[in-house]
């Protein structure tokens, strides 16, 4: 037996998947009457919410889990949930005897019950089904925010990259119902949000596998776009297959769609494409681009990137760094290949040697922060719409641009969750910074 637990503290590591994730077990716990602590010594339940997507993200759990069993001097209860609980299941419990709990991506709706039944039997529970069932209360869930909020549309992945480990630890896509989407954004919007972020693997395969419910990822943009208060509708990610006409025609006429697609190619070569089972070619790739351009000229566009991919030469790279001279993405997530237990890449032989994987990153990186550069002084003198989250730490306002680019300025509080005309006047790195234009009415 084990004391129940007053207290719980969360940490989150990966993607908004597992940011919301969390965000749904906060409100569960909260639920019933535990209280929130940011202080991890003072909590009775610890829980961490993992990510296995490279081994240095695995590593940095592991090692605070490992550091946690050397270090407790009182017995609190401990969980580990998301991909690692997928990807490690049982065999976390014998590197982790002092864990009590391992929950997978697909069962946060057990939550409870699993705490229950390691308060009342004191021993170690585990589940981890393979397939997410459509039971889970989103409603339930505890936001940060109060202007921007994520909202699960689709879970899993059927694509496959050989690289990937989501496809096994999140499991197959399985699209939530387009009336609880619904239902939910209209209740963000009744509390006063006025930005929701779709996610999911893929976005673009919502609803292929639901037909009875008629309603594809555009047909949902349309229905959520007539929801009065919600200003802005993002979404994550789209791979390059499956985005459609449709979908770009709906990102050029519904106002409150924004115009910045992450649209990841992860590398520019045909030969590593095809390795990485990503199903496109540079050209198709490049077809889609040029198809979004003409529809809406002025939308942005993010991608991912993985270097020294098995095999991968110097050409090879050079086609990936040519990508980026073709396309200035304004968004770019460099990743340098991490081999995964599991993916079908485990067979390639990971002959590229850190030193090259790490040059080829910086290579990149430098290229892209000064396309980035030259972007935002671009901007400079314009007058942009900003949609203000919150404070940061020096007091000033932060927000972002329709296109995904943060925005400082100094102003009242009363902006947060209003929109602004800001006009740049500088930038700071990544930053813009700038001053309201014209105070927008009933601020
Ligand atoms: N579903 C999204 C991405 C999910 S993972 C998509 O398909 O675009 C986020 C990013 O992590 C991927 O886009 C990829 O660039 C990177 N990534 C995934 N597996 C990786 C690995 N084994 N090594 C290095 N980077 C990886
Ligand atoms: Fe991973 Fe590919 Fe699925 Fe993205 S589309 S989650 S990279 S398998
Ligand atoms: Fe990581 Fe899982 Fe997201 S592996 S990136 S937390 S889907």
């Amino acid at each position: 037996m084990n004391h129940d637990p007053k207290t719980f503290f969360i940490r989150t590591y990966g993607c908004q998947m597992n940011e919301l994730d969390s965000e749904i077990m906060v409100g569960q716990l909260e639920g019933r009457g535990l209280k929130r602590t940011f202080d991890e010594d003072a909590a009775d339940l610890l829980i961490y919410n993992t990510c296995s997507i490279r081994d240095l993200a695995e590593r940095k759990v592991m090692g605070k889990l490992g550091q946690l069993g050397r270090t407790q001097k009182r017995k609190r209860i401990i969980g580990v949930t998301g991909c690692m609980a997928m990807a490690k299941k049982e065999s976390l419990f014998r590197k982790l005897p002092h864990i009590d709990f391992v929950l997978g991506t697909n069962n946060i709706s057990d939550l409870s019950e699993v705490l229950n039944d390691v308060i009342i039997t004191g021993k170690q529970s585990i589940r981890t089904d393979n397939t997410f069932e459509e039971n889970l209360d989103y409603l339930v869930a505890k936001k940060e925010s109060k202007v921007s909020a994520y909202v699960s549309i689709i879970r899993g992945c059927d694509k496959y990259c050989t690289y990937c480990v989501v496809p096994y630890t999140r499991g197959k896509e399985v699209s939530r119902p387009p009336d609880d989407i619904e239902k939910e954004v209209r209740k963000l919007a009744a509390e006063g949000f006025k930005e929701i972020t779709l996610l999911g693997q893929n976005v673009n395969s919502y609803g292929k596998d639901t037909p009875e419910t008629q309603c594809l990822f555009h047909d949902l943009l349309y229905r959520l776009d007539k929801i009065e208060g919600i200003e802005r509708i993002r979404f994550l990610t789209s791979h390059p297959i499956d985005i459609t006409l449709e979908l770009m025609q709906a990102i050029r006429d519904l106002p409150s769609v924004c115009e910045f697609v992450h649209f990841p190619i992860q590398a520019g070569s045909n030969r590593i494409l095809k390795k990485m089972h990503r199903i496109y070619t540079k050209q198709q790739y490049f077809e889609k681009v040029a198809m979004l351009k003409e529809l809406v000229p002025h939308a942005s566009l993010g991608t991912d990137i993985i270097v020294g991919f098995p095999t991968e030469t110097e050409e090879e790279f050079i086609e990936t760094m040519d990508v980026f001279r073709k396309i200035p993405y304004s968004v770019a997530f460099l990743y340098t290949y991490s081999a995964r237990k599991g993916t079908p890449a485990m067979r390639f032989k990971d002959d590229v040697p850190q030193e090259v994987k790490d040059d080829r990153h910086s290579r990149l990186f430098e290229l892209h922060k000064e396309q980035a550069a030259q972007e935002r002084a671009a901007m400079l003198g314009q007058t942009i719409e900003v949609l203000f989250e919150k404070k940061n730490r020096n007091g000033q306002l932060k927000g972002r641009t329709r296109c995904w680019k943060k925005v400082i300025i100094d102003g009242p509080d009363s902006f947060i969750g209003t929109l602004q005309q800001v006009k740049l006047h500088s930038f700071n790195h990544e930053t813009l910074l700038g001053q309201v234009a014209e105070v927008a009415a009933g601020v």
